[in-house]
């Protein structure tokens, strides 16, 4: 099996997909952001405040050739920025979860723990900003994939299914 990589914006459920793959498939799955926060024994939002954003950056490049060397059968989830990485292709399909801004930030909004979701994301601190970060992004993650779901209103139950049966056809 290929690896998959979930790339998409910040809220957008890479890991509420990635975890319902894993349970209906034989995908292992891990993600970028936790594999930093492990090799720093801290979290993202520290690693920004203490080091800034360039320091993170150079931490997914080395996740993001780790990754190519050593990984397989794996469903990888990813920081929202982690698709600059030049070796994406390499590393797997990869598919693009989509859906408006407005829908993910209400989205974010809904879950019962809102407020930490924000929190530890540095790159929501200021939704004007972060929206503008979408606009930018949302074309450059359209011509990565070679999957795109539209992830608005659907379960990641029902995205998981979606993914599966794409990833299957891709092949
Ligand atoms: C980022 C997204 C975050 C995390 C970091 C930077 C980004 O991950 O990697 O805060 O540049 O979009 P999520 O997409 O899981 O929020």
């Amino acid at each position: 099996m290929k690896n998959v990589i979930l790339i998409g914006f910040m809220g957008v459920g890479k890991g509420s997909v990635a975890r319902e793959v894993a349970k209906n498939s034989n995908y292992m799955i891990m993600d970028t952001d936790d594999l930093i926060e492990s090799m720093e024994n801290r979290r993202i939002k520290h690693i920004f405040k203490d080091d800034g954003e360039e320091y993170f950056r150079d931490l997914e490049k080395k996740v993001a050739l780790w990754l190519e060397k050593s990984v397989s059968n794996t469903l990888i989830s990813t920081g929202g920025g982690f698709y600059k990485q030049k070796n994406l292709k390499k590393i797997a399909t990869v598919v693009f979860l989509d859906s408006p801004f407005d829908a993910i930030i209400k989205r974010i909004k809904e879950h019962p723990n809102a407020a930490n979701k924000f929190k530890k994301r540095p790159l929501l601190s200021d939704l004007k900003a972060a929206k503008a970060l979408y606009k930018q992004r949302r074309p450059e993650y359209l011509k990565l994939s070679d999957i795109v779901i539209d992830v608005t209103n659907k379960s990641a139950t029902a995205c998981a299914k979606e993914l599966l049966k794409k990833v299957k056809k891709h092949a």
